[in-house]
């Protein structure tokens, strides 16, 4: 007579996904601690008393210890003594420089092919409408079906407006979108591929670069939600060949209530249909009418005063 398996802990599930092979979870956090490169920053955030891990993001990083000061100097400074003279000295500038930043920093995608601006709603929409636009004759839109709400509610909008279908992608809930998954969904009727490179809720990360490839190589676009990961997994968008991503920066870049996200294109979404009214200062490093549009302050929208 065999022995009934005992169903796995949830703990060691979690151990399993993870690929923990210690036993000790808590020796294993203090090693992984200790070797993470980022942790001497942990000590250029502002206190928070009575909290002592901060699990819950939910939408809202933790402000830097130094930001009551900077806000004051903006305050004071930047547009108490400048006044309109701000907008020509750095305020103008500040959506690209800020996109060329965080392309450094935490895309992996070279200067001139990001910036910060509107919200991430309105990015989504802005940007979803320009690539259906860009690929004329394909009439759909695939999305997972477990994507962030907001993305699923702005694709099927767009695809009403743009007289398209929408495709669902239906993946595992635990593992995530898989490349057979997209595989199995995109042919010759796809304009464009929306997916979050980590899942909301079960924190799984998709395979960017190959998702892309195969998206690409159907002659669709590929556009990621990078909201839950920029910041906080590694990136290489020039060299994964990534058309479009849209991010915040109010979670794991810490940017505070309300902060633009960052949106990136790649050279080769340049169409004719993405007009500068449309999609904004998108990265277009190659084309002319891209360089035009960076030093053109009519193109870039922001809906607050840019934030330093
Ligand atoms: C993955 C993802 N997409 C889109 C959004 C929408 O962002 P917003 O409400 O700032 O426009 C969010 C917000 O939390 C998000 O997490």
């Amino acid at each position: 007579m065999t022995e009934a398996s005992s169903p796995e802990s949830l703990e060691d599930e979690h151990r399993r996904i993870a690929g923990i092979d210690s036993p000790d979870l808590l020796s294993e956090a203090r090693r992984l601690d200790a070797a993470d490169p980022l942790a001497h920053h942990l000590n250029s955030f502002a206190d928070a008393p009575g909290v002592t891990a901060y699990l819950d993001g939910n939408s809202l990083g933790r402000p830097l210890r130094d930001l009551p000061e900077k806000v004051g100097a903006f305050i004071r400074d930047d547009w108490g003594t400048r006044l309109i003279r701000s907008w020509d000295e750095q305020w103008m500038e500040l959506p690209m420089m800020l996109g060329d930043r965080i392309a450094e920093v935490a895309l992996g995608a070279a200067a001139g092919q990001t910036v910060v601006a509107d919200s991430t709603s309105v990015l989504l929409y802005k940007l979803m409408r320009a690539a259906v636009t860009a690929r004329p004759g394909r009439d759909e839109i695939v999305i997972e079906a477990g994507n962030f709400p907001t993305d699923r509610f702005i694709a099927a909008g767009v695809a009403k407006e743009a007289g398209a279908t929408l495709r669902w992608v239906q993946p595992d809930a635990v593992t995530g979108v898989t490349v057979d998954d997209v595989a199995a969904v995109v042919s010759q009727r796809t304009a464009l591929v929306v997916l979050s490179h980590v899942d909301y809720r079960s924190g799984a990360l998709a395979d960017m670069p190959a998702i892309t490839r195969v998206v690409q190589d159907a002659g669709a676009l590929m556009m990621w939600d990078l909201c839950h990961s920029v910041g906080v997994v590694p990136m290489q968008l020039d060299e994964w060949g990534v058309d479009i991503a849209v991010g915040c920066t109010y979670k794991y870049l810490n940017g505070g209530p309300g902060s633009p996200p960052s949106r990136t294109c790649a050279p080769s979404t340049t169409a004719p249909s993405c007009s500068p009214s449309t999609v904004g200062g998108v990265r277009l490093t190659s084309s002319r009418w891209a360089r035009s549009m960076r030093r053109s302050p009519a193109s870039v929208s922001c809906s607050a005063a840019p934030r330093r």
